[in-house]
């Protein structure tokens, strides 16, 4: 990861916000090859949930929601997170995080003093006393049922263990500074950012930055419906910021305070909704592998009923294995009627539908996929880092697909006398309004080779003497080094070829 955030600064592709002020917490600027990227990203998930499905249409809704909004889809209540923070290092941990941190280590250490193995000394979570207790507990257990200890019993002391690491958070070692007695109890905190329309700041005129895009998608389903004269099933697709107060924001662009979200939402007929789920999951799959991510670092993980989101019945998240682990991408959720019937008990407005099909009405069921832009891009640029050595030196590169590589092609003159730069510009030229192209004619052909190396341009041409004679260029393909001669005018057909019309 720190080779990659390394590399994003150098090239200008994402960097912190408000540098020459030492930045603000987890923000991040997109600077011109990576605000590119991350645009090919969202038009290209446009492309394949809009203009692909004749029954879905896009919204543009305000980030800004009438607050009633908020209270009605359950964020006012429930968009909560409990955190603990160690008042000696600072570090903030969800509190679900730190308790399955400390159930870890007890396991460890169960196991360590179980086979007599030795005890690392991060894996005594909470003082001796404490340990004691399980320890002299376990002992017990052994003499009296000699052997292997029973699963049941495991589970059970593990669970009161939790349950005391709960209830004694001042004996409790931090994981990160590994100093005890500085654990604050668990606090409650609500994830919206929250700010006032108009000059004076009461209750009266509280509103919430929106946390997803999706409910700007609810409350106007009615008119985009009627307007587009749409029928169940149809969807409602957005990409648009959406804001949080992470706790623990971080790993770079992963999770941040300020993100943009591409969600769908796709209204069905009641019972229809695990099909669909089906559907959605696969199609959101295969755009992952359209986008060049690698099958093998994705898969699908299904949240447990008892970590299902507010809102949903069913949930999935696509996760990527990123350098810091497994983590979501993507969510696909089943959210049955439970927006829209609250929109319609909160609003007394008639959220329901008539299918004239079926000759029935009812308030259509939601299945929705929701996906992070950033998490997205992020997911991309690790999955395309590549190293490796040519003629003996380092080169760095990003193997991205072209179809989201911010760079199309490069253009050089191999030098800038003898009339070489004119007819690289005229090339440049040409291309330019077609693909976004790159001129450069400063400094050694290897470094300008290596610079759009760096940001992932697939293919550059290089404009030489004999393309004086003959009228040819170089072409040298990114991954392989690879060049050939082709005509200076088959350029425009060369790109076509390799990546279609954008
Ligand atoms: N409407 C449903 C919803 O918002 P979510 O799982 O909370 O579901 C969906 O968020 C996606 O939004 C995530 O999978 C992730 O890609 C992105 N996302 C959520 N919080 C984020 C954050 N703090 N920073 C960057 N992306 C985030």
């Amino acid at each position: 990861m720190s080779k990659l955030v390394a590399l994003c600064k150098r090239r200008g592709i994402v960097f912190q916000s408000s540098e020459i002020y030492g930045g603000v917490g987890s923000t991040f600027d997109y600077g011109p090859p990576g605000v590119e990227m991350k645009n090919n990203i969202a038009r290209l998930w446009w492309q394949d949930m809009t203009f692909r499905h004749e029954n879905i249409v896009g919204l543009d809704s305000a980030v800004i929601l009438h607050p009633r909004v908020w209270e009605t889809s359950g964020h006012v209540k429930k968009f909560h997170e409990e955190f603990i923070e160690c008042r000696n290092c600072k570090k903030r941990f969800k509190s679900e995080d730190l308790f399955s941190i400390a159930k870890e280590s007890f396991i460890r250490y169960i196991d360590a003093h179980l086979h007599k193995k030795p005890i690392q000394p991060k894996d005594m979570i909470i003082t001796g006393e404490f340990l004691n207790r399980y320890i002299n507990e376990l002992d017990n257990e052994l003499s009296q049922h000699p052997g292997e200890l029973s699963d049941s019993f495991i589970d059970n002391i593990v669970n009161t263990f939790v349950d005391t690491i709960v209830r004694n958070l001042k004996h409790v070692t931090c994981p990160n500074c590994n100093e005890t007695g500085f654990l604050t109890d668990p606090r409650n905190f609500q994830l919206m950012f929250k700010s006032n329309i108009g000059v004076v700041e009461d209750e009266s005129n509280l509103i919430f930055f929106r946390p997803e895009t999706a409910q700007g998608m609810y409350v106007d389903y009615r008119i985009v419906q009627e307007s587009s004269r749409l029928k169940v099933p149809f969807g409602i697709a957005q990409i648009g910021k959406a804001f949080r107060i992470e706790i623990t924001p971080g790993n770079f662009i992963f999770r941040t305070r300020e993100f943009e979200q591409m969600e769908m939402q796709f209204f069905v007929r009641p019972g229809e909704t695990s099909e669909w789920l089906q559907y959605w999951k696969e199609q959101r799959w295969n755009w992952y592998l359209s986008m060049g991510a690698s099958p093998d670092k994705l898969r699908w993980a299904q949240h447990p009923q008892d970590k299902l989101p507010h809102y949903a019945r069913e949930a999935w998240d696509v996760e990527y294995e990123f350098p810091f682990g497994w983590s979501e991408l993507e969510g696909v959720h089943d959210r049955g009627e439970y927006d829209l019937k609250a929109h319609q008990e909160a609003s007394g407005k008639d959220m329901t539908y008539f299918d004239d099909e079926q000759k029935a009405r009812y308030i259509p069921h939601i299945v929705e996929t929701s996906a992070g832009l950033n998490r997205t891009m992020l997911m991309l640029l690790c999955d395309a880092y590549r190293e490796d050595v040519q003629a003996g030196e380092s080169r760095v590169y990003l193997a991205l697909d072209p179809k989201v590589a911010p760079v199309k092609a490069a253009i050089f003159p191999l030098v800038k006398k003898d009339g070489l730069a004119e007819i690289a510009r005229a090339v440049a030229d040409d291309l330019r309004g077609r693909w976004p192209v790159f001129y450069d004619a400063q400094g050694s052909i290897g470094r300008r080779y290596r610079r759009q190396d760096e940001i992932g341009t697939p293919y550059a041409f290089t404009i030489d003497y004999q393309t004086k004679d003959d009228g040819t260029v170089t072409v040298r393909w990114r991954d392989t080094l690879e060049q050939e001669r082709i005509g200076k005018d088959r350029i425009g057909d060369f790109l076509i070829e390799k990546f279609g019309r954008l």
